[in-house]
């Protein structure tokens, strides 16, 4: 079968939907739950890191090549494509307004995202491989970081939690119906409650996170 690129392709589209949940938003959840040990302090922080350091060198980049780096940059490369073609549902179809707000905000995460992630990924793990050494990524170092520029990296990192949050928590919702696991009227909402408490409580967690860099911590 030919893959058509100018258009979605089926295979592709259910890869995308599958890897938002597996292993990205798993990885995200996982992500936020380890840095959040920040809040108990500097120690309990390092020690994660330094228990990734203590992993052997080809195993964590075998790890971060395969379950991070492919799965991720797959899922936002096409989804960038699906987010400047997808057509959008406006009023007259059998979604209503609210539904309608959702979804295009999903893809104006999802295109947040995209730059976001560039820019957070090479301050954190390139510049680790580039400098050769963890100081940047350490309590100190996210510290330095977060509250220097008038804490406008605060700012930006407090947004690119909570919209990879929500595009998560929609994702989840999304990802129920499109796979048939939710089919009733009922189902549905209870799975729309769901992805909202989820999206309160990831969101909680990354700030969380990045309130145990900040200076009233230190000590
Ligand atoms: C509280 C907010 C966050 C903090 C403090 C934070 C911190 C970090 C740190 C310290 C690293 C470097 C880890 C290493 O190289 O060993 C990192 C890498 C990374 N972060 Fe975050 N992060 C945050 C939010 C997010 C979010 C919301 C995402 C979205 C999925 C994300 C995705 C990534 C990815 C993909 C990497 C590269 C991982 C790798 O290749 O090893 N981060 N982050
Ligand atoms: C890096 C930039 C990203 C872009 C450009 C992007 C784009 C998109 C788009 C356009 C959709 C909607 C697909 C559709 O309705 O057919 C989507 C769905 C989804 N995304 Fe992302 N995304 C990104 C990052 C992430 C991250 C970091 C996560 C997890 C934390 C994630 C999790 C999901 C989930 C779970 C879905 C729902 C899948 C479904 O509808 O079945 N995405 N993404």
């Amino acid at each position: 079968m030919a893959l058509a690129l100018n258009k979605e392709n089926f295979l592709l589209h259910k890869l995308h939907s599958l890897s938002g949940i597996i292993p990205v938003g798993f990885y995200m959840c996982q992500h936020l739950t380890l840095n959040s040990f920040s809040f108990a302090g500097p120690e309990y922080y390092n020690g994660v890191i330094n228990f990734f350091e203590s992993i052997p060198k080809h195993v964590l980049l075998a790890l971060e090549i395969f379950v991070i780096a492919i799965p991720i940059l797959f899922h936002a490369i096409y989804g960038m494509f699906i987010a400047f073609r997808a057509k959008q549902n406006f009023v007259g179809t059998k979604f209503g307004w609210s539904q309608n707000r959702m979804f295009v905000l999903q893809r104006i995460s999802g295109i947040y995202l995209f730059f976001a992630l560039i820019v957070h990924v090479s301050t954190t793990t390139l510049k680790k491989y580039a400098t050769g050494n963890s100081e940047a990524i350490k309590w100190q170092g996210m510290h330095d970081m977060l509250t220097s520029s008038g804490y406008i990296w605060l700012v930006f990192y407090m947004l690119l939690v909570l919209t990879a949050s929500y595009h998560l928590a929609y994702g989840i919702w999304n990802f129920c119906i499109r796979w048939g696991i939710t089919i009733s009227d009922a189902a549905q909402i209870r799975i729309q409650k769901f992805a909202f408490g989820f999206f309160v409580v990831i969101t909680m967690l990354g700030w969380v996170a990045l309130w145990g860099f900040l200076p009233e911590r230190v000590g």
